[in-house]
């Protein structure tokens, strides 16, 4: 199994096509590809990124065929029960979406950041931690690897806020992935220049991770120094315009967050169009102001989920990795039958992960790649779920 299934063109109407999995149609934009009926692509995030062989692609459906069917047919008996908060949520995720679920690869490829923020682990005011930054070739060795050794068609580059990286490097960083393996690319390297993202857009990124953190502007400002909520929510409105895919949300059980401000977030996130849901659970860092603070139960991480789900049917929602911390065990499997039908796989070099210390004990630090991936299958094949496209998202169809 990979981490998407390729699927066939069935229809073309400018540049949104109609891809076939199965049975299933989802729509996709092309921006990048020349691609007729009868092609076989794969999409990501409801772009293609890439077409491959039919010799490739038949050998590929012929493997899945079976196990397709049979993954549906576990999921619908899963999200048949519509009592109560979690199963409802369940319940509308396979009636909007099916079983389809995307699995997304990050790079954490620098911790310097010039922001202070008061619960995250990077802030520049922690001496503790030992900072590193992925040159350029390391950058692209490990998006080259992820894509054409691991699979993934999906590609996160995440750092701190970290100026090293110029608009240049950046661009030549995206451009390289789009001419040699491409992969949707999204971008969570925090608040740059409008000419920057645009730059960025033009090289063929087309999707941003920015969390707003909280919607609340007071607890904005408290726990992020010297910024201004309503300045990074501009920014992520300006994104959008630019013609990004927004990935935004919160952090759930932030001290003095209330039920109010979690419920009016879930909103917020919606109303700024965000295509992927991702809230996390604030998790304490021992060196920071925040290190005293309780984590959030497991229920307040769920719910907001859930929430989010019941609230907007239609939308991706991610099961955050700070989830699986909150517990290990079970936080990836709750999470994803609540409500999420998205993960991320952390596929940042050995040496570099455990220094992304955004907060502690992050699950997987140790895991070799090649086990997480095979774990994660095992999780998603134990509840149904299939690595079909989750489809171009056009609000309000
Ligand atoms: N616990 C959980 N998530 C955190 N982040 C930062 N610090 C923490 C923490 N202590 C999240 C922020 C940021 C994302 C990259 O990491 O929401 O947007």
């Amino acid at each position: 199994m990979c981490y998407a299934i390729p699927g066939k063109v069935i229809q073309i109407a400018d540049n949104i096509i109609s891809v076939d999995y199965f049975g299933e149609t989802r729509r996709a934009k092309n921006e990048f590809l020349e691609i007729s009926v009868g092609d076989y692509i794969y999409a990501q995030g409801g772009f293609v990124v890439q077409k491959i062989p039919a010799s490739e692609a038949l050998l590929s459906l012929e493997t899945w065929q079976e196990l397709f069917f049979k993954l549906k047919e576990i999921d619908q008996e899963l999200a048949k029960q519509n009592k109560g908060l979690y199963q409802r949520a369940n319940f509308l995720r396979q009636k909007h979406l099916g079983n389809a679920c995307c699995i997304h690869g990050i790079i954490e490829f620098s911790n310097h950041c010039r922001n202070d923020c008061l619960y995250c682990g990077i802030r520049k005011s922690n001496s503790k931690i030992s900072r590193y930054r992925m040159d350029v070739d390391e950058i692209l060795e490990a998006c080259r690897f992820a894509v054409k050794e691991l699979n993934f068609k999906a590609l996160v580059l995440q750092s701190g806020e970290d100026l090293w990286y110029t608009k240049e490097k950046l661009a030549s960083i995206v451009s390289r992935i789009m001419k040699e393996f491409p992969a949707l690319v999204i971008l969570s390297i925090g608040e740059r220049d409008l000419e920057t993202y645009k730059e960025l857009y033009q090289k063929g990124a087309r999707a941003i991770l920015m969390r707003f953190e909280t919607g609340n502007p007071a607890l904005y400002e408290r726990y992020r120094p010297g910024k201004i909520l309503s300045e990074r929510l501009d920014l992520i409105r300006s994104l959008h315009d630019i013609g990004y895919l927004i990935f935004t949300g919160f952090l759930i059980g932030l001290p003095q967050q209330t039920e109010q401000d979690i419920l009016n977030d879930i909103k917020l996130a919606g109303a700024l169009n965000s295509e992927m849901f991702s809230f996390g659970p604030f998790i304490p860092h021992p060196d920071t102001p925040l290190r005293d603070v309780p984590k959030p139960s497991l229920d307040l991480a769920l719910s907001a989920i859930a929430r989010a789900r019941i609230k907007f049917p239609q939308s991706r929602i991610l099961v955050t990795t700070a989830l699986e911390t909150l517990d290990n065990e079970n936080g990836a499997r709750l999470g994803l039958l609540s409500g999420g039908n998205s993960l991320m796989i952390n596929v940042t070099p050995l040496e570099y992960k455990r220094c992304y210390e955004i907060y502690p004990d992050r699950v997987g630090l140790n895991e070799d790649i090649t086990r997480k991936i095979e774990s994660t299958i095992k999780l998603l094949q134990s509840i149904g779920r299939a690595p079909t496209d989750l489809g171009l998202y056009i609000r309000g169809q």
